[in-house]
């Protein structure tokens, strides 16, 4: 739809949400509820977005700033209603076609934006709802009809016995051309059961000025849930979820156990690729095909080639090449990158270091801030030891190096090309090539020590 705007309205406190959070920057998944709302609007085609916040207005400016160019914000000081909300826009609802969403539905879809518009567009109308039926209406405004058209909505608290047993209901999501809503606006009051300045009383005022008012009645309810408790946020989460996962089974990826599978909408996986339960996988992480994923593994905002199988480990911020295994119980820290036929084992953590082809580090080992070349082998019980209590300094191992068990390598240190280290050595000088490096004390046997004691 051309010229469309919209308007997020985000300024309630969310009281049952019982949380010092403010509603709309809960997550769903590994995204804020809003952030949904603003993404299914670009998705939509929106040209512009004005968020209108209000409690805690400076946490949640900050933390949209942060994730999204192009937004606008209305401080709305006191919350007087959902038309006094959507006053405070100002300038930002002057012209053109002015959408209405709620910071608190992240499952508002931009397809259902879309239809809202072309109906809105071809119908000629000055504003356009989304109803939807609802199997229990309780605490939803109600859409009541005179011979089928739109008469007015009547809130929860303000309907009348006859009006509370309409299942039709004000999902909160419309469209208005922006003149008829600045009228209207003009025109409400907050003469009402709970003393606000209701948005919906706009349609009854356009309807009565003789504009038109459309209705569009939802296909999917689900999309429309509004989330003001913590147990509304676990369905949103659930119904995420099914989504996401569903679309990524669609497009050839195995989920074993999607209820027990979580994975963000901005996750990207390849087909063939495995995923066992007990995964979340999160930010902007990307998986190719014909991978092993799980059971129960974290991966945030990763690249994974394809072919790398990943057991019960947590990855942040790395890279895998194709044909690596990593874990089980494995850590790779923010700025790790991992080459090709690697092997990561049990209990090793990786911290902003490369390791490359076919270097293995199988066990019990820290590898922090070093540089690691091909087909190296880390012996059990490795530490770079990174840090001198003041700064970090870097480990760099050349290709084919060998190191001993339970070496410690001690930063800045480097150990050559082909290099090796005794098992038990302290390393804190430079190894040649192809040389072997032996740091630790020698053994001696005191024959007979036992007898001569009397032990
Ligand atoms: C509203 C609708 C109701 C509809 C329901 C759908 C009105 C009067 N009622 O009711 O018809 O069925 O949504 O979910 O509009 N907000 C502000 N400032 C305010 C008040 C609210 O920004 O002063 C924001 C809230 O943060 C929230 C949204 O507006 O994101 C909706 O407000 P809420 O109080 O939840 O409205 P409902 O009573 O649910
Ligand atoms: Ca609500």
């Amino acid at each position: 739809m051309k010229n469309l705007k919209v308007v997020i309205l985000a300024a309630g406190q969310g009281t049952r949400m019982k949380s010092e959070v403010p509603k709309v920057l809960h997550k769903v998944l590994d995204k804020t509820m809003v952030g949904y709302v603003i993404e299914a609007s670009e998705e939509a085609g929106a040209e512009e977005i004005c968020l209108v916040v209000g409690h805690q207005s400076a946490m949640v400016k900050n933390t949209i700033k942060d994730m999204y160019d192009n937004i606008s914000f209305a401080v709305q000081k006191e919350q007087l209603g959902t038309g006094h909300a959507v006053m405070q826009a100002g300038d930002f609802i002057k012209e053109g076609n002015i959408l209405i969403l709620c910071g608190d539905t992240p499952l508002i879809t931009a397809d259902t934006i879309g239809r809202l518009g072309d109906i809105h567009e071809s119908s000629g109308n000055s504003v356009t709802v989304v109803s939807m039926i609802a199997d229990d209406p309780t605490g939803y405004g109600r859409i009541i009809r005179e011979n089928d058209a739109f008469c007015k909505i009547v809130e929860q608290k303000d309907a009348n016995a006859e009006e509370q047993a309409v299942k039709e209901v004000n999902t909160g999501v419309y469209i208005f051309k922006a003149e008829a809503l600045n009228a209207a606006l003009k025109k409400l009051s907050n003469n009402n059961s709970q003393g606000e300045y209701y948005l919906t009383d706009t349609l009854e005022i356009i309807k009565q000025d003789g504009g038109k008012v459309g209705i569009m009645i939802a296909d999917d309810e689900k999309e429309f849930m509004g989330v003001n408790s913590k147990l509304h946020l676990s369905q949103a989460i659930a119904a995420m979820r099914d989504r996401i996962n569903t679309q990524l089974m669609t497009e050839g990826v195995t989920i074993t156990d999607p209820a027990n599978t979580y994975i963000g909408k901005d996750v990207k996986i390849g087909s063939d690729t495995i995923i066992y339960p007990g995964c979340m996988l999160e930010g902007k992480t990307e998986i190719g095909k014909s991978c092993i994923i799980g059971p129960n593994s974290r991966i945030s905002s990763s690249h994974i080639d394809d072919c790398v199988t990943i057991q019960m480990s947590v990855l942040t911020d790395s890279k895998v090449k194709s044909f690596t295994t990593v874990g089980p119980f494995a850590y790779l820290r923010p700025n790790s990158s991992i080459g090709e036929h690697v092997r990561i084992g049990d209990f090793v953590e990786i911290k902003n270091s490369n390791i490359d082809d076919g270097t293995k580090v199988s066990h019990l080992t820290y590898v922090g801030d070093s540089d690691v070349g091909k087909c190296v082998n880390f012996g059990c019980g490795t530490v770079t030891v990174n840090y001198d209590g003041k700064t970090k300094n870097r480990c760099k191992i050349g290709d084919g190096a060998f190191i001993g068990c339970n070496s410690n390598l001690i930063a800045p240190v480097e150990i050559k090309e082909r290099a090796y280290t005794a098992a038990g050595s302290t390393i804190t000088k430079n190894v040649p090539e192809d040389s072997l490096a032996i740091a630790r004390s020698r053994q001696e046997n005191k024959e007979g020590w036992r007898k001569k004691v009397n032990k």
